[in-house]
Parts: C-alpha cells; sequence; structure tokens
C-alpha cells in the first residue's frame, strides 16, 4: 500500500473504480464554517493574505467532505495586486482594481518582485501541507495570463470579457506586453508555490471562451505553453492542469500542449467528445455542472453518474465544470461525494 495521494496516482496513469474526488471554489461561502471565519478576518484580502486562516480555510471542505485534494485558498487576482494594481473586494459586485492604461503600468509591473508580496500565500502552502494528511494532495493554483489580464484591463469583473480583444486588434503591442509580464510572474509564482509544498497546479483559464482562432492562440494556448514549459523546466514531476472554459473541441488544442497533464473540462462541453477526444492524450478532470449540485436529487446523481461511467476506464479525476455558487446546499455535496465514492 502506498501512502501517495490518489489524486496524484491518476496522473501516473492509475485508474479507480471510484476516482479521486475534489470541486472548484470548494472553500467558499456555502460552508457556514468559512462564513464564520470570513467574517473574523475582515476583508477577503484580509482573509487570503492570513496563512493562519488561509491555511484553515482551505482545510475545511477536506474535515467535512473528506475530498481527495485540497486546494489552496487565495485569488487569481493577488498577482495583480503584488504587480501594483491596488485590489479590493466590494461588497456584493466583486473585484475592483485600477485599469491598465499604458506602457508605463506595463514597465512599473515588470520591475516588481511578486514573490516579495507573496510570501503569506507560500506560508500557507507550507502550513497546509503540513497538516494534510499524506494520502492527499494540495493544489496550488493561479489565473491563466488572458483571464487575469481581462480583469487587469477593464479594473474589475465585465460582462463579455471576449470583447476585450478589441484592444488586442487595436493595441497589440500593450497586450502582448501585459501577457509576456503576467507569463514571467506566473511561472515565478506557481514554482514557488511547489517549492512551499504543492503537489500539483492548476491554471485557469476562465474566460477564454468567444475568443476567435488567432486570437486565442495568441492570449490563451501560447501563453499557457510557455508557462506550463518553464514550470515544468524546474519541477518535472509536478502535474499542471489547464482549464479553459467555454472553448469547446478547442481543448482539443489544450491538450496537445507540452507540459499540460490534465485539462479541466467545464459544464457546457460533452463529456463524450472529451472522453473520444482528450482522454488518450491527458487527464481528464470534472464537468459536472455545479448547478446541478444546487438542485441536487436524482438529476444531480444520474448527472454524476454518466461521468463516472463515461470515463471508467481511463485516469479520471471527478469535480464540477466550474466553481460552487454560495446557494449550494452542503447536504448536496456530502451526498455527491457518496455517489463518487460508490464507483461505478
Ligand atoms: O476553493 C477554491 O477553489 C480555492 C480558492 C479560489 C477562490 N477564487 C476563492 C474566492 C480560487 C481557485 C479562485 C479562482 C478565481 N478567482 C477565478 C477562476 C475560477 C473561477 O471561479 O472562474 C476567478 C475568475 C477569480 C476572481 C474572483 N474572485 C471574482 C470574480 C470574485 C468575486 C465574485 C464572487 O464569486 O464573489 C472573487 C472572490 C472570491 N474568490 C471568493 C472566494 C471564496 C468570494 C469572496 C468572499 O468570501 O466574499
Amino acid at each position: 500500500m502506498t501512502s501517495r495521494s490518489k489524486f496524484l496516482r491518476v496522473f501516473e496513469g492509475e485508474v479507480f473504480e471510484a476516482p479521486p474526488v475534489w470541486f472548484m471554489r470548494q472553500a467558499g461561502r456555502y460552508l457556514p464554517e468559512y462564513r464564520a471565519l470570513r467574517a473574523k478576518a475582515g476583508s477577503f484580502l484580509d482573509l487570503c493574505f492570513n496563512p493562519d486562516f488561509a491555511s484553515e480555510v482551505t482545510l475545511q471542505p477536506i474535515r467535512r467532505f473528506d475530498l481527495d485534494a485540497a486546494i489552496l485558498f487565495a485569488d487569481i487576482l493577488l498577482i495583480p495586486h503584488a504587480l501594483g494594481q491596488r485590489l479590493s473586494f466590494v461588497e456584493g459586485e466583486g473585484p475592483r482594481l485600477e485599469p491598465v492604461v499604458d506602457f508605463k503600468d506595463i514597465d512599473a509591473f515588470r520591475s516588481r518582485d511578486v514573490l516579495k508580496d507573496l510570501t503569506p500565500v507560500f506560508e500557507t502552502v507550507a502550513k497546509t501541507r503540513e497538516a494534510l494528511p499524506e494520502d492527499k494532495a494540495l493544489i496550488g493554483f493561479a489565473g491563466a495570463p488572458w483571464t487575469v489580464a481581462t480583469y487587469m484591463l477593464a479594473g474589475g469583473p465585465t460582462k463579455d470579457p471576449s470583447l476585450l480583444r478589441r484592444r488586442f486588434y487595436e493595441e497589440r503591442e500593450l497586450i502582448d506586453g501585459l501577457i509576456d509580464v503576467l507569463v514571467e510572474k506566473t511561472v515565478s509564482y506557481l514554482c514557488a508555490q511547489i517549492e512551499a509544498g504543492a503537489d500539483a497546479v492548476q491554471l485557469f483559464d476562465t474566460w477564454a471562451g468567444g475568443l476567435p482562432w488567432p486570437v486565442l492562440d495568441a492570449v490563451s494556448i501560447r501563453p499557457l505553453e510557455k508557462i506550463c514549459r518553464a514550470v515544468k523546466e524546474k519541477h518535472p514531476d509536478t502535474p499542471i492542469i489547464l482549464f479553459p472554459k467555454g472553448v469547446g473541441e478547442k481543448a482539443g488544442e489544450y491538450a496537445l500542449l507540452q507540459g499540460g497533464d490534465g485539462i479541466g473540462i467545464d459544464y457546457a462541453m460533452d463529456p463524450g467528445w472529451a472522453r473520444a477526444n482528450l482522454a488518450e492524450r491527458v487527464v481528464v478532470q470534472g464537468g459536472l455542472d455545479p448547478l446541478l449540485v444546487v438542485a441536487g436529487g436524482k438529476d444531480m446523481e444520474n448527472g454524476a453518474r454518466t461521468l463516472l461511467k463515461l470515463f471508467h476506464d481511463v485516469p479520471y479525476v471527478f469535480n464540477l465544470g466550474h466553481g460552487f455558487i454560495p446557494e449550494t446546499p452542503p447536504e448536496n455535496v456530502a451526498r455527491l461525494v457518496e455517489i463518487v465514492r460508490e464507483g461505478v
């Protein structure tokens, strides 16, 4: 018997009757224990930058649901914050930062030492790894350059981030410059997480959807490939998972990236297509509609069983097709984990 986590063994090619399971946004507002600690911490950023609290929040869903992997509690927008774009979270509205205007901003980003500002995050990783049992994996993460850039360019969330491609057409050099800085800083950020104890890392490209091919290739696929290669150069054995949300069959291009080991599939993707076209090349992760877990009952159970059946003979990690929303009843999550543990 090995104590190596089920999650990591999947990346070595092992197939389980009951696959390992974790969930995007598994720590968060749907859990009363999260809301309590969040209130105690003050702001969301105070929570992210307090290693005792952040590591406690990371462990909460593991204790409650006995999941196979914990995901570091932090946010993809800590990178722009560390680059000097002051970040705040407005209650009920989401993140706010100062928008990127011109090349002066990019030059200022380039000269910043993000690792210094993000030291508390690495402390959280180390503390969490120490507290986790050996058979549970710890996943680190970062936002993909394009997704992080959409918030940096707009100064917050936008209804349709793909419209920011206009700036790619009109200010190509500025966008390329911003993406390049993000590639460089993200590589050092992820390597530092791995060095602090993360067993795997995931890159969230939440806003990759809706981009025409040449833009998608330039702002999402190539930058992610650069990140994967550079991280692998230093840490060849650490699995890297990509979550390119909303890209449909273009997910096949991400599966070809050198250095990428897993692809997270979103809830709109046909899992049958993913099984036929991705599973032979990479570990497939996820797919379940998070709103099915809000609804619960037979629909949720059937949705989960469909995925378990479809991927029963290939390395697969059970997860959602995007993060839990705050309205998710924790008892539905517990039932979902039971179903995954039953296997096919
Ligand atoms: O449990 C986990 O998955 C780990 C922690 C995590 C958070 N955000 C915590 C969080 C992770 C991996 C993220 C990633 C993230 N953050 C993404 C990519 C994945 C995705 O969900 O699409 C994006 C786009 C962000 C940016 C972000 N952070 C937004 C737009 C918001 C506000 C909107 C919202 O849902 O409130 C956040 C805040 C945030 N990040 C919360 C949490 C738990 C809620 C903050 C609170 O407690 O008030």
